[in-house]
């Protein structure tokens, strides 16, 4: 594997005549729906840059929407996958399973936050795993509806369309939708109507309003929020607002989501977006919430079948019941730490950082706070 010059480089016009020819293959070939931001066509990829057929290198603000947080073609990342391809390429894990499944559920067990006993399951999209996550804290409540946020985004399947809060253009054209989806108010400091030092409590304060009077609250199954917005706006909700939100989901026996797709390992400093309030998503695993306590917790969290029915192939983690940051990521960064951040990062979606003034936010602290209890 030659490494690729971390440099800019730009031969021809863009788009290139190689990327012109691919082009109009492309238009002949490939579905309309099918967008692409930039008019040329990758070569090879290594670290920041991309290059393209026509000998172009472009630095790759992309990262593929946000994945390649160790770097394109990370050495550690190559080397594993081939020897995996090299071992088997595939056998289904529900057909015949394999130990790196399993290691993973083991890593992200330790990785993720709260120190409670925890089991994942692995989806091969983030639209899946949200859905999953909706499959299993329905099955788990035995309630329906589900509540999310303005200017959140979920996937492009059908129920994470109606999850989704832009119309233009994720659902435009495509519905109807799946029922019993509630939107409500996201601290959005930098548009708040009073100011983004109010824009935490007062957000809070609408949200669990809405939520009480308008779905009520015992009927929410799982409240889905990603900790930064994505292609909402990169959007950092104002502090408070989420372990706000927490609570009042624990102290009603609700599932709490964290949908780090796009906020992704590590780009927040953490290895969890949510950790910057130290919030653990999930049913209420400490007993906490008031009339939560009986229907979640280390002794009862969900279990039953939704293994089995919720299929799919590894990919993205479904982010069920998270733990915490131990030895463990200290291992995994000495044994294969190539590129900027932990090699996690690279399976999992990032999340760009705010300029502190735009979003009434702060830039995120790259410090890691002494664990607390959730919410
Ligand atoms: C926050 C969030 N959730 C879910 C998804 C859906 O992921 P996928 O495109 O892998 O289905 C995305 C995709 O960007 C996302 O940003």
């Amino acid at each position: 594997m030659t490494a690729l010059p971390q440099e800019r480089r730009v031969v021809t016009a863009i788009p290139g005549p190689k990327s012109q020819e691919l082009q109009a293959r492309r238009t002949a070939a490939v579905a309309q729906g099918v967008g692409s931001v930039l008019p040329v066509f990758t070569a090879r990829a290594g670290g920041g840059i991309i290059e393209d057929v026509d000998g172009n290198r472009l630095i790759d603000f992309g990262s593929g929407i946000a994945v390649t947080s160790v770097g394109a073609s990370a050495e550690a990342v190559v080397r594993r996958a081939s020897a995996q391809l090299a071992d088997f390429t595939h056998t289904c894990f529900m057909v015949t399973p394999y130990e790196g499944y399993v290691a993973v559920a083991e890593a992200l067990a330790e990785l993720t936050p709260g120190d409670h006993a925890k089991k994942s399951a692995l989806f091969n999209s983030g639209a899946e795993a949200v859905e999953n996550a909706v499959k299993i804290a329905r099955a788990y409540t035995k309630r329906q509806a589900v509540v999310v946020f303005d200017h959140g985004y979920h996937g492009r399947t059908n129920l994470t369309m109606a999850l989704t809060a832009k119309n233009m253009p994720y659902k435009h054209g495509f519905g109807p939708f799946a029922p019993e989806v509630y939107r409500v108010p996201v601290a959005y400091g930098y548009r708040w109507p009073t100011g983004a030092e109010n824009a935490g409590p007062e957000a809070a304060a609408q949200a669990v309003d809405q939520m009480s009077k308008q779905v009520g609250a015992d009927n929410i199954a799982a409240i889905i929020i990603e900790p930064v917005l994505g292609e909402g706006g990169f959007i950092e909700p104002a502090k408070g607002f989420l372990p706000a939100i927490r609570r009042f989901a624990a102290d009603h026996g609700i599932v709490f989501v964290a949908d780090e797709i796009q906020s992704g390992f590590c780009r927040t400093g953490q290895w969890f977006a949510c950790e910057d309030e130290d919030i653990v998503p999930g049913p209420d695993h400490d007993g906490e919430g008031h009339r939560g306590r009986s229907a979640a917790g280390r002794r009862h969290r969900p279990r039953g079948d939704h293994g089995r029915r919720a299929r799919g192939r590894p990919g993205r983690h479904l982010r069920r019941q998270p733990g915490g940051l131990r030895g463990r990521a200290r291992r995994h960064r000495d044994d294969e730490g190539a590129g900027p951040q932990r090699p996690g990062a690279q399976r999992h979606r990032g999340v760009m950082k705010c300029p502190p003034d735009r979003h009434g936010g702060e830039v995120r602290r790259h410090r890691r706070r002494p664990r607390a209890a959730a919410r």
